[in-house]
């Protein structure tokens, strides 16, 4: 995958700056009302029956702080938090001996919880369901299963596939919650939080302006900040105002929306190759070289989020609002051809 500045999933670069950034209580979590209102209560009731809290999934695409709420959700229950992924957990084994180590309260958070194989999947179950693990002890003929009980733990997952998760799995999740791209005001917000915990002089303009481009998306806004910063610093006078951070944008190649190069080629690949759609996705990943997967969870939530992009059960369509934005001409004729 190219470098792209305003790509939601996690670099290198970000690792540092994760840490000062991130918010650390529900207080400081900004945006996402719904998905706080509940969780509020889902803490409280726990904290008064001082029991550990229901599975909570977190869904939603990459950048939008679903490790980030993981981590405060341990915090605010002042419980200790053990990280793992979906793919790290390769065998059975191995979930077992994590999932031994945990003590009363304690939260296990597994990302990409969508890739979890299918064999771990099934310790997982009764774990989840009765907080006792199956272990299987000894080879062949003599081998024999032995039930060991466990102590209350939390499972937290997060995943960008929702529909990805196996039926049982999603079923022992006491509490769902769906991220969702933050609005402009919400943006903004982090934006000035953001420039305030790295100590960078922005106006209101600036802030605008990298809000507006940050793909609704908090991990993009604060490298769009780091990035811009960096900018001011060498081009102006360390300042950001809205005409330094269009300038440093531009020059990365960040349209006013927040697409850059990759979006465009999707975008056009559809209009100009394939007039417009229906083309399936595994057909667009081929003609832009890039993995269907990556289109999928990276490029095409914010796509269909700025409405530019529609999924039919034929394939991706463009919208009328697509060809605006690229400047192409958009013809109602090629639009009733589709319908029929
Ligand atoms: N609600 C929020 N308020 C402020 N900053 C946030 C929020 N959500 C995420 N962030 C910032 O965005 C970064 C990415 O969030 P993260 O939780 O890693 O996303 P995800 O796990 O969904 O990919 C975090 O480091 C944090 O600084
Ligand atoms: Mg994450």
């Amino acid at each position: 995958m190219p470098d792209r500045v305003v790509s939601p999933k996690l670099k290198e670069e970000d690792t540092s700056l994760d840490l000062s950034l991130r918010p650390k209580r529900l207080s400081e979590y900004i945006g996402q009302d719904k998905v706080k209102q509940n969780l509020r209560i889902l803490l409280e009731a726990a904290q008064r029956r001082s029991e550990a809290i229901d599975h909570v999934l977190l869904y939603g695409p990459p950048g939008l702080g679903k490790t980030t709420l993981a981590g405060i959700i341990a915090n605010e229950m002042g419980v200790n938090i053990k990280t793992t992924s979906g793919p790290a957990i390769e065998r059975p084994g191995d979930l077992a001996a994590i999932l031994t180590n945990l003590r009363a309260g304690d939260i296990l958070f597994v990302d990409e919880i969508h890739r979890l194989a299918r064999p771990v999947e099934e310790v997982l179950y009764p774990a989840m369901e009765d907080y006792s693990l199956d272990i299987i002890i000894g080879k062949g003929p003599s081998a024999r299963s032995i039930r060991l009980k466990m102590p209350r733990f939390t499972l937290i997952g997060a995943t960008t596939r929702f529909a990805m998760l196996s039926a049982p799995l999603r079923d022992r999740f006491g509490a769902v919650y769906r991220l969702e791209f933050y609005d402009h005001a919400a943006m903004e917000t982090i934006v000035s939080r953001s420039a305030g915990i790295l100590g960078v002089a922005i106006d209101d303009t600036g802030v605008r302006e990298i809000a507006r481009r940050a793909r609704g998306t908090p991990r993009v806004a604060n490298r769009l900040l780091k990035r811009v910063r960096d900018y001011a610093q060498v081009r102006a006078d360390g300042a950001i105002t809205a005409s330094v951070a269009n300038e440093a944008l531009a020059m990365m190649e960040v349209d006013e929306l927040g697409l850059d190069d990759v979006d465009i080629k999707v975008l056009k690949t559809i209009i100009q190759k394939y007039n417009g759609g229906p083309v399936g996705l595994d057909t667009i990943a081929a003609s832009i070289s890039e993995e269907a997967d990556t289109i999928m969870d990276v490029y095409e939530p914010y796509l269909l989020q700025l409405g530019f992009l529609d999924r039919t059960p034929r394939g991706r369509v463009a919208t009328r609002g697509a060809y605006e934005h690229l400047g192409l001409k958009f013809s109602e004729k090629t639009e009733q051809d589709k319908l029929f």
